[in-house]
């Protein structure tokens, strides 16, 4: 197979903004306790962080970070996390049916995101609970002083205000197995409600309504679009969520991104329809804050396994070990969302630590790239500056489920004389030859191609070699003029960087 992309500097998506390249913690499984924090462990900081875990997320390159949940915020008192932690209740976290015993909160969570260098994105719970605990939380986080929830955050250590610009409000509300779950009627009026009265307090904050759990959920789309006719001036972004798993069909997993394509035009296009309905002049742009490769279908058979007087703390729960396969398609759901940096304002990896993560860890033992880390991390150290509308044309393939779809899928983004291309090859048993023509950048200089392949799809890297699969160099790349050459390995994903 072919395939021959043409970049110019004047056809252009958008700029890239950083918030793209954002991560999720959840207080789910070991992600929290026994994964980010583990105060028995060698590295651990003097709030109990695992220094080696900060240097790896460090490396990953994510930039904002969503927190506390996912499905266990809609069950979440944020008052649990702050105070003495040995005053702290234990809980029933009834998401994960385990016990949450409070160590970390708000506070803690800070303190780590000030050693890693990432923005807090914080979720309220309008699950079980609504405006007035959003509110109070707010006030707590973000008022400087003088007031009963403000004074209550220096009590307990923190003077200055936490600063919190982006809020979620709720998680995944079109679900049913979500505490407090509602229609779209009720939801957009919770959310529209909560999010003037946070408004109240401060105009500015940046405000994510929740949209549907994934696009099969049976009210996608309209969901959408009622919420947004209920809350469309009160927010800033509608959230989409979506994860894909191999499951016995490579080709259309392979395909994952034509997936993600669609369902970022069908959001944008409810929230556009409602724009024009309310003849408003704010545009509604993506926050796709749950995003990555999960096998849920074998989480959904685990899962029955839990029983009613089981609440253990910190289990093991979603324990993804990646693929080479899984890495590809990441690195390809990657460049949907680089192809779409015009709607898709932030998104968030879901999630980091040992829950369907990049890094996994042992108590007491290692922390480890697993196969998905290297297309993250590559991807956001080079994705700068403004994202290319790619001119593609070639040769294309069976994407099973998802229709015909090109062989290679690609992506590129140029900034101050140096440009990065993104390319994964779909085939699954030839390799395909991409030619690339340059003559509309100025961009001169070396390209240099790495990326991930081998002739094992299903290698991982796991305790027993925590390096088996890593970033390998294409040394087929040339360039000649304004012309590159490159052959990508079959299922393979790519990333040039020139200049
Ligand atoms: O990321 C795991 C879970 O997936 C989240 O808690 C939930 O929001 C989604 O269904």
């Amino acid at each position: 197979p072919r395939t021959h992309l043409v970049l110019d500097s004047a056809f252009t998506v958008g700029p890239v903004r950083r918030r793209l390249f954002g991560g999720f913690v959840e207080h789910l499984g070991r992600h929290v306790y026994d994964g980010i924090h583990e105060p028995a462990h060698e590295s651990a900081d003097e709030h109990g962080f695992r220094k080696d875990v900060i240097e790896l997320v460090k490396e990953l390159g994510v930039t904002t970070i969503r927190y506390p949940g996912g499905n266990f915020v809609s069950g979440y008192k944020w008052e649990d996390g702050v105070g003495p932690v040995e005053q702290r209740p234990r809980r029933l976290d009834l998401a994960w049916h385990s016990t949450e015993t409070n160590e970390v909160g708000l506070h803690e969570f800070q303190q780590w995101l000030d050693s890693v260098g990432s923005e807090l994105m914080l979720a309220v719970n309008l699950g079980t609970r609504g405006a007035a605990e959003a509110i109070e939380l707010l006030e707590y986080a973000n008022i400087p002083g003088g007031t009963a929830r403000s004074e209550e955050r220096k009590a307990n250590g923190r003077e200055e205000p936490f600063g919190i610009t982006m809020w979620c409000l709720g998680n995944e509300m079109d679900g049913p197995w979500q505490l407090g779950h509602k229609n779209a009627e009720d939801y957009g009026k919770l959310a529209a409600m909560t999010a003037k009265a946070m408004r109240q307090i401060q105009p500015d904050l940046e405000l994510v309504a929740c949209g549907s759990s994934g696009a099969s959920m049976p009210t996608f789309g309209e969901w959408e679009r009622t919420v947004l006719e209920h809350a469309y001036e009160d927010v800033d972004y509608i959230s989409a969520h979506a994860y894909y798993e191999e499951d016995q069909d490579l080709t259309s997993f392979l395909a994952s991104g034509a997936n993600m394509d669609h369902f970022i035009k069908t959001v944008t296009t409810a929230a556009d329809h409602v724009q024009a309905h309310k003849g408003s002049d704010k545009r509604i742009d993506i926050s796709f804050d749950e995003w990555n490769v999960w096998s849920i279908t074998k989480w959904e058979a685990q899962q029955k396994t839990f029983t009613l007087d089981e609440w253990p703390v910190a289990p093991r729960l979603l324990e993804d070990v990646y693929t080479v396969a899984d890495a590809v398609v990441l690195g390809g759901l990657l460049i949907s969302l680089l192809r779409h940096a015009d709607r898709v304002a932030s998104a968030s990896i879901a999630q980091l630590v040992n829950v369907i993560g990049p890094i996994m860890t042992e108590p007491g033992g290692e922390a480890w790239r697993q196969t998905t880390f290297f297309p993250f991390s590559v991807t956001s150290r080079l994705a700068h500056g403004t994202s290319l509308n790619v001119v593609a044309s070639g040769d294309t393939i069976d994407g099973g489920k998802h229709g015909t779809v090109p062989v290679v899928d690609s992506a590129a983004t140029v900034e101050d004389g140096h440009a990065a291309v993104f390319l994964v090859n779909r085939h699954q048993t030839e390799s395909t030859t991409v030619t690339i023509d340059l003559s509309g950048l100025d961009v001169d200089g070396d390209v240099h191609a790495e990326g991930i392949w081998d002739d094992d799809l299903h290698a991982v890297n796991d305790l027993s070699n925590t390096s088996r699969v890593g970033l390998r160099t294409n040394e087929s790349v040339r360039r000649e003029g304004d012309t590159i050459t490159i052959e990508l390995p079959p299922v393979s994903w790519t990333a040039l960087s020139i200049g």
